[in-house]
């Protein structure tokens, strides 16, 4: 059994007087793919965003690699956040910048690398998601697919030890959905890396997930294996899972 290398006990948050997550703990193991599934609104996003401090917990504490980030300014995240990477569910991509300017922006902005290294380090990024013809081009002539893979790319180009993928795969294809599966399940063999994947597609929860979460109400109400979710007895996890 691995150590945790994402670590959130009891968390706690309320936006409005909703409240969203009501003493939430969750580990994701070092190297595992780990699958959060939920309803719409659920707070998904919102959990994936404290695993990488871009909100911060009412109560509560996340751990990352051993360090409690909670208390952490922004000077501070700055390795967190190199360590932990985030694929928005919008994407995100610089409309002004081309695809190899996008994947650049994180390498000038924490200045790792000698400038002369940068394009090098673009051009492997792009490579590893199958995108290296389109470093030229601007982001509205990708596809949806290929922006999603050219998000990727930057934030890979950081060489972090674990990527947050909010909802990967919605509005793709299944086609295109399908290839983004295989490159989050390939970067995990090649880079071992550790993944926390939102995701309201069930097939692609499954082909992914070495474990699944599933989050209701505000607390983690399920974890366990592909074969543990469909065997489960949970109503609302079934219900969950025959819905679709
Ligand atoms: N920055 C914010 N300010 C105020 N409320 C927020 C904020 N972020 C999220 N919320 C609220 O928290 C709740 C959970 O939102 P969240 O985006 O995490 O849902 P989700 O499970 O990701 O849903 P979806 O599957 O539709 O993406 C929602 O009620 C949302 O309105
Ligand atoms: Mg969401």
């Amino acid at each position: 059994m691995s150590a945790p290398f994402i670590r959130c006990t009891r968390l706690e948050k309320t936006f409005g007087g909703k409240r969203v997550l009501r003493g939430l703990s969750l580990d994701v193991l070092t190297g595992e793919t780990l699958v959060i599934l939920g309803g719409s609104g659920s707070g998904k996003s919102v959990l994936l965003k404290h695993m990488n401090a871009l909100l911060r917990p009412d109560a509560g504490t996340v751990e990352v690699d051993g360090e409690a980030i909670g208390a952490l300014g922004e000077n501070e995240l700055r390795p967190v956040r190199r360590k932990v990477g985030m694929l928005f569910q919008q994407g995100a991509l610089f409309d002004s910048l081309t695809v190899g300017d996008n994947v650049a922006y994180p390498l000038r902005e924490h200045r790792l690398l000698p400038r002369a290294d940068i394009p090098a380090r673009v051009r492997e990024a792009l490579a590893m998601v199958d995108l290296a013809e389109t470093e030229p081009l601007m982001p509205a002539e990708l596809s949806g697919g290929m922006r999603k893979r050219a998000a990727l790319a930057r934030a890979l180009v950081l060489e972090p030890r674990a990527l947050l993928y909010d909802e990967p795969t919605t509005g793709l294809d299944p086609v295109v959905g399908a290839r983004i599966n295989h490159l989050i399940r390939d970067l995990q063999r090649r880079l071992g890396l550790t993944s926390v994947v939102v995701t309201h597609d069930l097939a692609s929860a499954f082909f992914v997930a070495d474990r699944i979460a599933f989050l209701h109400e505000g607390t983690i109400r399920f974890t366990g294996t592909p074969e543990e979710a469909r065997a489960a007895t949970d109503p609302r996890l079934h219900e969950f899972l025959t819905a679709a």
